[in-house]
């Protein structure tokens, strides 16, 4: 008796919804912040959530207390309390654990669930400052659908554009950053990583890694990329940080003495035409690999090939 007056109640509600309402869907809520299993060093959280049209007020309930509504009509926001230990929060139906040791400093904590179901890890989060300015700084609404702005206009709004050198320089700019495509490697909210970095594999997310055999420059090895190219723009071509043999100096300040002056003295030795050259100085990289290389020293060419290049032996 009471399951079919239940059934009754459900086709009156279905029939009851606008055929107009129905086609567009319900807007249902968006919580953005915090994910499920977050670890947090303080004990309180910020949550920041979204729905494509305005209603009742949301009110998250934490560890089975309703506490105040969040701010705002369609992107809401707030913060709640927490306790040391688990908790449970509730916002528009979902379920979010936050963990909460107050002043620990630490990426993931595990618990542990028991003997049989794997441990539970919660991470903890930098949150994107912008997200304390609202979320209209790179979204608009379209209808009830949320649209992110132009990110070329939505992000140098509040960052310099990398593509403007100081002071009128020119810079060589990266192809994604080019294209405003700042989210191919930042997360505009949040990340676990630093710098807001998306990129699991860093650079070579979009490159080819370079071979790990023979002569790997050591700061390539350490995945030290932007020690001299910036992931935006740089001061000379493959956004290099600095032009040339300056790229090099910048942290070999004394290396040999020999094969610095592309001055020739002697008879026996001939620097080719289109050996490079700058200002008076053979270039670091007409003999050195800047990433690898099969040779010793980083040689471009087996050593006693790159000798003949310039000595007759
Ligand atoms: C700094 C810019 C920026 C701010 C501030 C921002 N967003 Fe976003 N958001 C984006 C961009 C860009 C995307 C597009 C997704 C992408 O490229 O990764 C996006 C995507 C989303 C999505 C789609 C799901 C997803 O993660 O891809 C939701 C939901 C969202 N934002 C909610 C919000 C809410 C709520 C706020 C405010 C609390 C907010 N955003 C603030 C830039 C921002
Ligand atoms: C409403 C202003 C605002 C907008 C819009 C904005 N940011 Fe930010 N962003 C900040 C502030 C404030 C900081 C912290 C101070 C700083 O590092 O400049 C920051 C920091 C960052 C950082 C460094 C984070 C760290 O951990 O050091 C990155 C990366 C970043 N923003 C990327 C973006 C991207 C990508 C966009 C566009 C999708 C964007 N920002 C749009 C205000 C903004
Ligand atoms: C190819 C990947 C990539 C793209 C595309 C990219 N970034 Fe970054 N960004 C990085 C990396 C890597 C860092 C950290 C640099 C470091 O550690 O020195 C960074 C750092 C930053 C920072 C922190 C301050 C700084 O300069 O170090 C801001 C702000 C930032 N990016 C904004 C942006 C904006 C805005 C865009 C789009 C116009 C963008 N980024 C596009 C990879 C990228
Ligand atoms: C989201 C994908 C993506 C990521 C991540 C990325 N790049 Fe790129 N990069 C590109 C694209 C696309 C081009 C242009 C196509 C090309 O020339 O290969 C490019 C071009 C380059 C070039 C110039 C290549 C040339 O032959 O002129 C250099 C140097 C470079 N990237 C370095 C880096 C470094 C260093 C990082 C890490 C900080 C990085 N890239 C991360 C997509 C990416
Ligand atoms: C010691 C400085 C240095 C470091 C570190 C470095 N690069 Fe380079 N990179 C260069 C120079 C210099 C060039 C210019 C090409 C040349 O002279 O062979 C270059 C060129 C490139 C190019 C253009 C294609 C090519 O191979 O010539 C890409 C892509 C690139 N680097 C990616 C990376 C990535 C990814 C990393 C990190 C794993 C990295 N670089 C680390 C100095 C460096
Ligand atoms: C970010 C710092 C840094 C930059 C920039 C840098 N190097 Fe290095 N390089 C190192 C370190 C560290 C080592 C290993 C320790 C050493 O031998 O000094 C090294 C080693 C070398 C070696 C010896 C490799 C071997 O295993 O025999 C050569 C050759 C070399 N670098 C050439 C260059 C050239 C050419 C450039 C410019 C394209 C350059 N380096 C730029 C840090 C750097
Ligand atoms: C004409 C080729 C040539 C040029 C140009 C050249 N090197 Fe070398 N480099 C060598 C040779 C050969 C060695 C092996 C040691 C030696 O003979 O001095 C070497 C060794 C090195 C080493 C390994 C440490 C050592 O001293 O054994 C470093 C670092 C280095 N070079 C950096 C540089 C830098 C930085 C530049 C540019 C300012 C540069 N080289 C320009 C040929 C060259
Ligand atoms: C890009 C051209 C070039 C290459 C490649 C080159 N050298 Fe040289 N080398 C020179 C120049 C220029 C001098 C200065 C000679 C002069 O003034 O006559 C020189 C000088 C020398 C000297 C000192 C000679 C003296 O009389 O003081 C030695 C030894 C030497 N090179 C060895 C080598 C070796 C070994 C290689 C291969 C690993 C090599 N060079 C590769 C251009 C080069």
């Amino acid at each position: 008796m009471r399951f079919r007056r239940a059934s009754v109640a459900f086709l009156f509600a279905v029939f009851l919804v606008p055929p107009a309402r129905a086609a567009q869907g319900p807007s249902a809520l968006e919580v953005l912040y915090p994910p499920d299993l977050t670890f947090s060093g303080e004990p309180k959280v910020k949550v920041f959530a979204f729905r494509g049209s305005k209603g009742e007020p949301v009110v998250p309930v934490v560890n089975g207390k309703a506490v105040a509504p969040l701010d705002g009509e369609t992107f809401l926001k707030g913060e709640v309390s927490l306790a040391t230990g688990l908790n449970l929060i509730n916002v528009g139906g979902k379920n979010l654990r936050v963990f909460v040791l107050p002043n620990a400093v630490m990426d993931t904590f595990r618990l542990p669930y028991g003997k049989a179901g794997e441990d539970r890890v919660f991470r903890s989060y930098r949150l994107h400052p912008a997200l304390d300015d609202g979320c209209e700084a790179c979204h608009m609404l379209e209808g009830v659908k949320l649209k992110a702005k132009d990110q070329k206009k939505a992000c140098y709004g509040c960052h310099d554009d990398f593509t403007k050198g100081e002071g009128g320089k020119k810079v060589f700019v990266h192809a994604p950053v080019a294209a405003g495509e700042c989210t191919a490697c930042h997360d505009p909210h949040f990340s676990a990583r630093p710098k807001l970095l998306r990129l699991e594999k860093g650079c070579f997310e979009c490159h080819d890694p370079f071979p790990t055999t023979g002569t790997v420059h050591a700061p390539v090895r350490a995945g030290e990329c932007v020690a001299c190219h910036s992931p935006h723009a740089g001061a000379a071509p493959k956004q290099l940080v600095r032009p040339g043999n300056a790229l090099c100096l910048g942290c070999h300040k004394e290396p040999h003495a020999r094969h610095r002056s592309s001055v020739v003295l002697g008879a026996l030795t001939r620097v080719p035409d289109d050996f490079p050259v700058e200002r008076g100085e053979l270039s670091c990289t007409g003999c050195h690999a800047p990433h690898q290389s099969p040779n010793p020293r980083l040689f471009r060419k087996p050593q006693e090939d790159l000798c003949r290049t310039c000595h007759a032996v």
